[in-house]
């Protein structure tokens, strides 16, 4: 007689651990970061970037452990299975639909962005990138990412991006076939201190550079950290509210709070398993990774070299793969670290890229019914199809910039209000606490009944609104006026200027995916009554 396959889990508390800390472990801790605390002004931006954690971050992470875990008792282990078990509303499952629409639309650009770190990272390695001018760093970084013209890396041998993102696709593909705990959890397991080793070598280097060019004295390792840290004008700062708008996303992004991948990792978990510890060490391990090991190589690094002026201005990419590259170049032995820091950020982006897809991986199994060679096989070729329509559409990076403003930040934010308002509302603190205890090693403390009920929830709304406000309606706050500008004037057009046509199409595949998974979600809806019904009688 053939034994029926064990049911998908985790196979040690490590192991779960080290797979929500990969997953929050990413290109937001190296790059992101540092690159916002730069442009905010760190003092004021770090004071915001905190008050978030503790009232969003750290009880939303609490929450999407908890509401994960309750329902995966129930065999639900997908964001709207999971809403189906929370909310007794028919309609409850569907504001799941996002845990999954989420993870799969970043999933298409990060791991494009994941492809250029391990490009970066090879080039290095046999010595092609050693550049010692900002145009020559530019324009290969330009070419490698197809920036200058649409369709320009998609075109035959024209560029070697594809090559490696061929490459980096299988292979987050491969691990996720493995399942959770011989894939994504043994994967984890040695990449999470494989990068925290590279990026101590990288951190010693740049804390003892010195003075590494005696004619700047001022450009030393001390007022590159002073650069990087000191308050400057807190009080004044504070006050500006797009200041608060992204230390908030910041939080999001970084911590995989509101993605709809922690909830799912979760579902896999027993009442045994504790989630309230786990959940903080995970987040602190992401704060640390974040706080002390980003916020002290990129910034400190680019000033000592290049001063204020070669740092400001720099958004993401530019300050990792145009400023960096320079610094290296600067460097005894730049292609040894500039090897170490692409790979360090290669292994951070692959940890995050395989979490976006399980998600979708448990959605298509349960909405579907069927095993995980047809699961990978159907998102495989989903996140392809979105993957070739990121990477045609390069010409300013405008694809990925779309769906990363609507995805990455609209929509998390989204989320992240439907998960606080349902542990919060729904479910209600004391039960939410009372199962959130259910194995715990330690307590929640009890201020954070308050918070999550109260605090969270309106800080979220009020930030959420002023969100809106300032970049979707484009209110000026000098003039009053409102004038949409960017991302939606983009959609919508301006006085003088016609709407972006790849940005309506990065839009209209973000609608693909959301009419695909409300349609999945639909048809599985009386498959999942029965299992909701037996639920209740029991
Ligand atoms: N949390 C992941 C990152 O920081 C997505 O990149």
């Amino acid at each position: 007689m053939q034994s029926s396959p064990k049911p998908e889990g985790w196979s040690s508390r490590l192991g779960v651990i080290l797979a929500v800390a990969g997953s929050a472990v990413g290109l937001g801790n190296f790059l992101r970061f540092p690159g916002l605390a730069a442009q905010y002004g760190s003092g004021a931006f770090m004071i915001a970037y905190f008050i978030s954690l503790v009232l969003i971050g750290i009880p939303i992470c609490w929450a999407e452990w908890t509401m994960g875990r309750y329902a995966g008792q129930y065999g639900f282990r997908s964001s709207p299975g999971i809403f189906s078990v929370l909310i007794k509303h028919p309609m409850g499952k569907y504001l799941g639909a996002l845990g999954v629409i989420i993870p799969v639309c970043i999933y298409m650009y990060y791991v494009y962005i994941e492809a250029w770190c391990a490009g970066y990272a090879w080039y290095f390695l046999i010595g092609k990138i050693n550049f010692t001018t900002p145009d020559q760093v530019s324009d290969f970084f330009q070419k490698f990412v197809g920036s200058t013209q649409d369709g320009l890396v998609v075109q035959r041998g024209s560029n070697q991006v594809v090559l490696f993102l061929v490459i980096v696709f299988a292979l987050n593909f491969v691990i996720i076939y493995r399942g959770l705990s011989k894939g994504i959890e043994f994967f984890c397991k040695w990449a999470m201190p494989a990068l925290i080793f590279l990026a101590i070598i990288i951190l010693l280097r740049v804390l003892t550079l010195g003075t590494p060019d005696p004619a700047k004295p001022d450009q030393n390792v001390l007022s590159g950290l002073g650069f990087m840290w000191n308050p400057g004008q807190v009080g004044k700062e504070l006050l500006n509210p797009q200041l608060w708008l992204a230390a908030a996303g910041q939080i999001f992004f970084s911590l995989s709070v509101g993605f709809g991948v922690i909830i799912t990792y979760a579902s896999y978990l027993t009442r045994k398993d504790d989630i309230v510890l786990s959940g903080l060490t995970a987040s602190s391990a992401n704060e640390f990774c974040e706080v002390a090991l980003g916020g002290l190589i990129t910034v400190p690094a680019a000033f000592m070299f290049l001063g204020a002026a070669g740092v400001a201005g720099q958004g993401t990419f530019g300050l990792g793969f145009n400023v960096l590259p320079l610094v290296f170049a600067k460097m005894p032995f730049p292609g040894f670290f500039g090897t170490v820091f692409f790979t360090l950020l290669f292994l951070a982006a692959i940890t995050s890229s395989l979490s976006m897809l399980q998600p979708g991986i448990a959605f298509l199994e349960e909405a579907l019914g069927v095993g995980r060679k047809v699961s990978v096989t159907l998102l495989g070729a989903l996140t392809a199809l979105g993957c070739l329509f990121v990477v045609n559409f390069s010409k300013d990076l405008k694809a990925l910039d779309t769906i990363d403003f609507w995805v990455g930040t609209f929509l998390i934010f989204v989320l992240a209000t439907i998960l606080i308002i349902t542990f919060g509302w729904i479910m209600g603190v004391d039960k939410g606490f009372e199962e959130a205890h259910q194995g715990a090693h330690i307590r929640i403390p009890n201020a954070f009944r308050f918070i999550i009920k109260w605090v969270s929830p309106a800080f979220l709304l009020i930030i959420f609104a002023l969100w809106v406000l300032f970049n979707v309606f484009g209110w000026n706050i000098d003039t009053g006026q409102f004038q949409p500008t960017g991302y939606v004037a983009d959609l919508i057009g301006q006085p003088g200027k016609e709407p972006n046509q790849v940005a309506r199409l990065s839009l209209a595949l973000i609608g693909i995916v959301v009419v695909f998974t409300v349609v999945l979600i639909s048809a599985a809806s009386t498959r999942w009554k029965k299992k909701l019904t037996g639920i209740k009688a029991n």
